[in-house]
């Protein structure tokens, strides 16, 4: 039995707490939160669970050998290095910190404590995003050519970070494990218009081999929508991540150039056959990935949305941010994302 600490019992503590429950070999034996409303919460969905309003009670405790952290990004540099200091393992909330040099800091704490850090990339755990890897893997869409997502909804507006850094860490985490390579250079525009943070973004991201990559983050949409197209030389895919059935529908459509003697006579071929939709696996996301997370410490073996996973996704949004304040200035970031990742697994 694995005994695991859970800071805090907010919006998205009480899904982390459900989902170590429901794995066995996990035991969830305290959770953490300053608000008393939330600690009575705790106690009456869970009255086994111990509560406390003290980190320190839980970071110390002999029982406990996991600690998650599910506070706002702001706190996660500090609450991870005190666990990993009391030689706890850690799953810890997206964005995994405030800025790189912090996730760089954590990176070398626990190597150097034989410690695992997982970071939250629940995405990467979903139905949908695996069956797109095992697409592109399998070379179904040929050559990739763009990634283009689009995450908007009215709200929820936070205090402390911009649009960016609340929805874009989804799409950047999906667009790395999907693309499987680094961007050499970030081109971001956004605007604030009510809370001094940006609530309208618009990133871009140059990969090798001319694949491009655009996400399109907003809390100031009327509609809810949660789209991704993603296009390559063979075929093309639409993702609704929305939509109840036929998550994922692709298409064999393409086009091609058939001769380029000149400009004028340039001859394109456009191919426009079936659309089918895969059957996609109905998970929920937490729960595979907290068993991953069990696997990875009972087996030792690094789990592939570690804290470097999550370094890289800091990176890109410290670049974006760079670029708007810089007026859509390119941010070149040749070499300066770690490309060190774990091979994915096949979920049991
Ligand atoms: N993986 C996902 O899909 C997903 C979804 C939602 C939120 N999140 C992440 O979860 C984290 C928490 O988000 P949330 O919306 O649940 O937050 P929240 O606003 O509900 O706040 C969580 C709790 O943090 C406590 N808190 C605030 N400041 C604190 C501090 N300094 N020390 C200790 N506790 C403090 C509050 O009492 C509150 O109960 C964020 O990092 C967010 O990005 C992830």
């Amino acid at each position: 039995m694995i005994g695991v600490g859970v800071i805090v019992y907010g919006y998205w503590g009480p899904n982390i707490v459900r989902n170590f429950c429901a794995i066995d070999g996990f035991r969830v034996d305290m959770v953490c939160d300053k608000s008393p409303e939330c600690l009575q919460r705790v106690a009456k969905a869970h009255p086994a669970v111990q509560v406390t309003a003290n980190a320190s009670e839980l970071m110390k405790s002999p029982d406990i050998d996991v600690v998650a952290i599910v506070t706002p990004v702001w706190t996660h540099y500090e609450l991870a290095k005190a666990a990993l200091n009391n030689g706890k393992h850690v799953f810890v909330e997206k964005p995994f910190t405030f800025n790189s040099q912090q996730a760089e800091e954590l990176i070398e704490l626990a190597d150097k404590k034989g410690l695992k850090i997982m970071v939250d990339h629940t995405f990467l755990f979903t139905g949908a995003v695996r069956k797109i890897r095992q697409l592109v893997d399998e070379g179904s869409l040929g050559d990739l050519y763009y990634y283009d997502s689009l995450r908007v909804n009215l709200g929820l507006f936070q205090h402390d970070i911009n649009v960016i850094w609340d929805l874009a860490p989804h799409d950047l985490s999906i667009m790395d494990f999907i693309i499987q390579g680094d961007p050499e250079a970030i081109v971001a525009t956004g605007e604030s218009h009510l809370n001094g943070h940006e609530d309208v973004a618009f990133i871009t991201l140059y990969f090798p081999r001319n694949i491009i990559a655009h996400v399109n983050v907003n809390w100031l949409s009327p509609v809810k929508v949660r789209t991704t197209l993603i296009g390559g030389g063979k075929k093309m895919l639409v993702w609704n991540d929305l939509e109840a059935d036929e998550k994922i529908k692709v298409y064999d459509k393409g086009v091609s150039i058939k001769s380029r003697e000149n400009i004028h006579q340039l001859l394109v071929s456009y191919r426009s056959g079936d659309m089918w939709a895969p059957q996609v696996e109905q998970v929920e996301a937490l729960k595979a990935e907290l068993g991953y997370f069990h696997e990875c410490i009972t087996r030792n073996t690094t789990p592939f949305n570690d804290g470097t996973a999550g370094l890289r996704v800091v990176k890109m949004l410290e670049a974006a941010c760079q670029s708007i304040r810089n007026r859509a200035e390119a941010v070149l970031l040749n070499h300066a994302i770690p490309s060190k990742r774990i091979e994915a697994v096949t979920l049991a």
